[in-house]
């Protein structure tokens, strides 16, 4: 029975990435999401690397907050990434750096199976991955105090006015992050769409508790220890610019 669900676990997450809510009298609560499920389907090679690894990579949304402990094996400081997309940065990321834990959510399905991948061929095991809505991952799922640092790399921008809301940066957003951050603990955030760079910026700007790294107190140039992302790449291929945001929690 579970050997057939973790068969299965491919398909499945591409239809259960949300936990449905419901008002008191019962009716379908409809939420505001930061994404648009697309329906891109796994090639053979993803489906096999998320089914046949789900046991070791994936990490599933429950009721009780990880022990990063029990799932990684030690205590090293744990870096969650937000919208990793294919994984590719992220598992480059993950294996220059052995000393962190990576934590990697991702809602596209083919970009899951695709990092699982990637981990198993570069043989990075300091990573663990979830098919899932971050801000619910964050709500149900990651203590206080526990992350060493937020990555979010190129997150959708909602270019149109009206969908700004769908930001997924946004001042509750970022309580949150504030939250989950040890004292010291980084936010790093880039995007390519400078209207969504003045934003993120004015939002991360108004938390006190928060110090911009920027000596021009704005952005930062691009840091070399960011390898390039597959979404970063195609804005190369438009002309876009690069905005890099680098903000410490205060002690
Ligand atoms: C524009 S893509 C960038 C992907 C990658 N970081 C890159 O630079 O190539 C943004 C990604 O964030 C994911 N995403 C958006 N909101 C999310 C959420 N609430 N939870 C998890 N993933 C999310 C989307 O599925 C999408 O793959």
């Amino acid at each position: 029975m579970q050997q057939d669900s973790l068969h299965n676990i491919a398909e499945q997450k591409r239809k259960t990435v949300n936990t449905p809510e419901f008002t008191e009298d019962g009716r379908y609560m409809r939420k505001v999401r930061s994404f648009v499920l697309r329906t891109g389907r796994l090639s053979e090679a993803q489906k096999r690397a998320m089914n046949d690894n789900w046991a070791f990579f994936g990490l599933e949304h429950q009721q009780q907050p990880f022990d990063f402990a029990k799932i990684f094996g030690n205590t090293h400081p744990v870096i969650l990434e937000i919208g990793f997309g294919m994984g590719q940065s992220l598992v480059t990321m993950a294996k220059q750096n052995p000393q962190y834990n990576y934590l990697g959510i991702e809602v596209h399905t083919p970009g899951v199976g695709a990092c699982i991948a990637t981990a198993l061929e570069q043989k990075v095991n300091n990573l663990r991955v979830i098919c899932h809505d971050a801000i619910e991952i964050l709500q149900d799922n990651i203590s206080d105090n526990s992350l060493a640092g937020l990555q979010l790399f190129f997150p959708d921008p909602w270019q149109k006015a009206k969908h700004h809301k769908r930001r997924i940066v946004q001042t509750p957003f970022i309580e949150l992050i504030m939250q989950k951050l040890t004292p010291n603990g980084f936010i790093h955030m880039a995007t390519d769409w400078e209207n969504y760079a003045e934003h993120m910026l004015e939002v991360l700007r108004s938390q006190s508790n928060l110090s911009n790294t920027s000596i021009t107190n704005d952005f930062i140039p691009r840091p070399d220890s960011r390898p390039l992302t597959k979404f970063e790449q195609r804005g190369q291929r438009l002309g876009h610019g690069v905005w890099d945001l680098y903000f410490i929690k205060n002690q």
